[in-house]
């Protein structure tokens, strides 16, 4: 009886369209799991979130919503992934989707520990309790079909470089740059089997931004006049072909799999080229107090110098995307890279 249920189910369902949306990374897409551990690492207070339903904030490193959001609402679905770890929402909620993300962590564990946040790999350990859990909800055969017809979004790496490698000697004084990428882009691709193996099937992978123009970044760069790091930006151009071919093997090798690259650094490129195309005013500081340095605790509600219209800005603090810049993102994803799976 259970088996022919899940059978209507399945006919009853058209073949376009995802039935939920599952997101694991870093603060691209943390919606707030990091208020819920121990952590500097932490946005859930003013100004972030003013421009948020309700003016919450709600620990997304934002003024508004994520590009991922904006993706699941793009698909039909919530207009928020909630966090798995909020407890003002149930299983029921999260059946149509949930982020695993936590801010400031890496596919390294080294660069989670850094910081002490969400590792990498326990970020697994979460989607196999929630799968764990939906079975109980709603029966094996239905979370089966859920989970194959779900999108997943991976979007993590920056930090590895950002806080970890150029940061402390762990892994630069072991591996040269191409050796970390090789390193990083490997822990990438078994995460991508193990959701493969429980049950995972339309996968996009989030490329490397353009990380030498984070507004950060720039500031460290004062003798050249702010301009974006180059030499962080090639980086970034190195792994996004290295995830290429990864996407082109995983597509080869694993049976009924759909991965795709998702760029993102083409589109802040872009943005800082031809602002006025998308209505923003400053490409190089964050809306948020004086632009140069602030995140986190560092941005908050005594910052006087906090810009009044922050869809003007294409970053809302010094390391993160501002709403009107996340929308940009999930609209050229939707058009793009997730177009198969419309
Ligand atoms: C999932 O299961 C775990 C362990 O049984 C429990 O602690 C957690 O609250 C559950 N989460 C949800 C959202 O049901
Ligand atoms: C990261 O830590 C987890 C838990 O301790 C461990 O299972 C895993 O092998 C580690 N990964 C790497 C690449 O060291």
């Amino acid at each position: 009886m259970v088996l022919q249920l899940c059978f209507l189910v399945q006919l009853g369902q058209t073949e376009a369209k995802v039935s939920a949306v599952i997101v694991f990374g870093d603060s691209s897409v943390d919606a707030g799991n990091n208020d819920y551990i121990h952590t500097i690492g932490r946005s859930n207070f003013p100004p972030y979130g003013r421009d948020f339903y309700g003016g919450k904030a709600t620990g997304r490193f934002c003024n508004g919503r994520l590009s991922t959001d904006f993706i699941s609402e793009a698909f039909g679905l919530k207009p928020v992934i909630p966090a798995y770890l909020d407890p003002a929402y149930t299983i029921k909620d999260f059946a149509t989707g949930v982020t695993f993300a936590s801010a400031g962590t890496g596919l390294d564990n080294v660069t989670s520990d850094l910081v002490s946040v969400i590792p990498f790999w326990k970020e697994m350990e979460y989607f196999k309790e929630y799968k764990r859990n939906l079975t109980k909800f709603m029966g094996a055969c239905k979370t089966d079909e859920l989970l194959r017809e779900a999108l997943y979004i991976l979007s993590i790496g920056t930090n590895d470089f950002l806080e970890n490698y150029y940061q402390v000697p762990i892994r630069s004084s072991h591996y040269t740059v191409d050796q970390y990428e090789n390193f990083l882009l490997d822990l990438m691709k078994n995460f991508v089997l193990d959701i493969y193996k429980l049950g995972a099937r339309k996968i996009a992978l989030t490329s490397f931004t353009a990380f030498g123009c984070l507004p950060l970044v720039r500031t460290t760069n004062l003798f050249q006049g702010r301009a974006c790091r180059e030499d962080y930006n090639k980086v970034a151009r190195e792994l996004n072909v290295k995830l290429n071919t990864l996407i082109i093997n995983l597509n080869k090798e694993l049976k009924g799999i759909q991965v795709v690259y998702s760029g993102v650094y083409d589109t802040l490129m872009n943005a800082i080229q031809k602002p006025s195309s998308y209505g923003f005013e400053d490409v190089a500081d964050g809306c948020c107090g004086t632009g140069l340095f602030e995140t986190a605790f560092l941005c908050n509600k005594w910052e006087k110098k906090t810009c009044k219209d922050a869809n003007k800005y294409i970053f809302w603090d010094s390391i993160h995307y501002s709403e009107k810049m996340n929308k940009v993102v999930s609209d050229h994803a939707m058009k793009n890279a997730f177009a198969p799976f419309l």
